[in-house]
């Protein structure tokens, strides 16, 4: 899809990648970028920018921004949590597991459910998923956020099949780590920068690629899963 001229929606885009994402798509020439976070007063002022105030949990927040966001073209489903503190000792938390099954699976596709009947009538448009490279493959700690990821990997492919019909390209994203609030106190290992993450994201759009692997690491583990790389502890 042309993101010259495009109208996107980015959730989470206040910070990390979000941010990114919101001034890389005005770099490439969107034409309007609604840029969603719980707290709209945190997102950076700009002529092409609208504020909207999105918490991916509350449907009454979501609603209110379809009805806002009338002209979309582009969802970026970008907002996630993580939480492993205590994890990698061996304490796999129900709690954070319905938590992150609630922002990083569950919410994307509630999103992608409201905004697509509008993407439909603007000419198909293209929705991004942010999964992960650990959509694959467990760390000590990431047992709760890998199956997340895994869960909203499996949910794209499902809604890429469903939305092809009405012309909306559906892309899922996966990437290591990257140097974001995220990744803030996990140290003595590779992070991409949000802005390279967020270069290729819109190059697979431009080039209508269902899939984008980000970074070395996503490529590595995605020829590998068929060797059962997910069996082994990575190292
Ligand atoms: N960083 C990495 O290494 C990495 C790697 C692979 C994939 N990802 C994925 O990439 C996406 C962005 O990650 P990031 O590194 O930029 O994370 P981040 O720096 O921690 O930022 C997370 C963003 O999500 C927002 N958010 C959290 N809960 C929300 C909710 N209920 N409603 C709306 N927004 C909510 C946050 O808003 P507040 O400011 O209000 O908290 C923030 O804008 C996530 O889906 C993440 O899982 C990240």
């Amino acid at each position: 899809m042309q993101i010259k001229g495009s109208v996107a929606l980015v959730t989470g885009a206040n910070r990390g990648l979000g941010k990114a994402f919101v001034q890389a798509l005005l770099t490439a020439g969107a034409a309007k970028v609604y840029a969603a976070a719980r707290d709209p007063a945190t997102i950076d002022a700009h002529p092409n920018v609208i504020p909207i105030r999105l918490d991916v949990t509350r449907p009454e927040d979501i609603a209110a921004a379809v009805a806002q966001a009338p002209d979309l073209t582009l969802l970026i489903n970008n907002a996630g949590v993580s939480g492993m503190e205590g994890q990698e000792r061996g304490n796999i938390s129900l709690e954070t597991l319905r938590h992150e099954f609630e922002i990083n699976a569950i919410a994307p596709l509630a999103t992608s459910q409201a905004f697509s009947p509008i993407l439909a009538a603007n000419g198909g448009g293209a929705i991004v998923n942010m999964h992960s490279a650990l959509s694959w493959v467990n760390l000590p700690g990431t047992v709760t956020y890998s199956a997340s990821k895994a869960a909203a990997w499996s949910l794209t492919n499902g809604l890429r099949l469903h939305l092809a019909a009405q012309g909306t390209l559906v892309v899922g994203v996966h990437v290591a780590f990257v140097d974001t609030d995220m990744t803030r106190g996990i140290e003595g290992v590779p992070k991409a920068s949000p802005h390279d993450v967020v270069q290729r994201v819109l190059e697979g759009l431009i080039n209508d690629q269902p899939e984008v692997l980000a970074d070395d690491t996503s490529h590595h583990l995605k020829q590998n899963l068929s060797n059962g790389v997910y069996l082994r502890p990575i190292s």
